[in-house]
């Protein structure tokens, strides 16, 4: 089994609200997107592609290893993950691979045992995968007026992480076939959710307190507090 590795770095980074795009923040003197690069290469995928906003190419490619690929985001999520699988098929540079892992650059203390963890229940016949962790908090659904409406019972909720594993030719035709299923693509946060959307199951194994998103500034202190650790 060959993997080739995903790295979703299009974003801006709104919520950070820093003087650059998210994945070139800074975390113990690195920019977030190499720390989402080497997790995926720590856990056993070498051939990494990574999606980059359009304007801001030159910045990360002085940031990055020489033998990472480059390839223009989208506007969304979704629309970033779209170009670099398309670029893995480039017939100018094709990559080899039977599963695809794709990983927010925003989880940038991701452990290997994680990725291991996606590519083994690959190996043993899932077509997707996504690591997840318990709900922990009482969760409720909030009304217009700021009042609980309903309980939601969390035991069988699941908040879920990446990076997500899929078999390459089903999360392609997942993402050809978005257009046509109806749904709000730009809606989409995750990768599963799109496979879902084109009625393939989707497996869980167990993600990692250490693999949570950078996305409020509270959470990049948390980060730079765990790598001094
Ligand atoms: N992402 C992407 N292309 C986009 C939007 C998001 O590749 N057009 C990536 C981000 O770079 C991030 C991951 O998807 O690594 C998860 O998204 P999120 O945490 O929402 O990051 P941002 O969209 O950058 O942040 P915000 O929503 O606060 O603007
Ligand atoms: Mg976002």
């Amino acid at each position: 089994m060959h993997a080739v590795g995903i790295v979703a770095a299009a974003g801006s980074g709104l919520r950070l609200g820093a003087d650059r795009p998210k994945a070139l923040v800074p975390l113990g003197g690195r920019a977030l997107v190499c720390w989402a690069v080497d997790a995926l290469r720590d856990g056993g995928v070498s051939d990494v592609v990574v999606a980059v906003p359009a304007d801001e190419h030159a910045a990360f490619a002085t940031v990055l290893p020489l033998d990472v690929r480059l390839v223009a985001g989208g506007e969304t999520r979704t629309a970033s993950v779209r170009a670099a699988l398309a670029a893995l098929s480039d017939p100018a540079q094709p990559i080899t691979a039977d599963v695809v892992l794709v990983h927010d650059a925003a989880r940038p203390l991701t452990p290997p045992e994680v990725v291991a963890r996606v590519l083994a229940a690959l190996e043993a016949g899932a077509r997707a995968v996504v690591p997840v962790l318990p709900v922990v908090d009482t969760t409720v659904v909030v009304g217009d007026e700021g009042v609980i409406t309903e309980a939601v019972p969390r035991h069988s909720l699941r908040r879920v992480q990446t990076p997500q594993g899929f078999d390459r030719d089903c999360l392609v035709a997942a993402y050809e076939s978005l257009d046509d299923a109806g749904v709000d693509a730009g809606a989409l946060t995750d990768d599963a959710s799109v496979v879902r959307a084109a009625g393939v199951p989707v497996a869980t194994v167990e993600g990692h307190e250490r693999a949570a998103k950078i996305t409020v500034a509270h959470d990049l202190a948390v980060a730079e507090l765990q790598v001094r650790t």
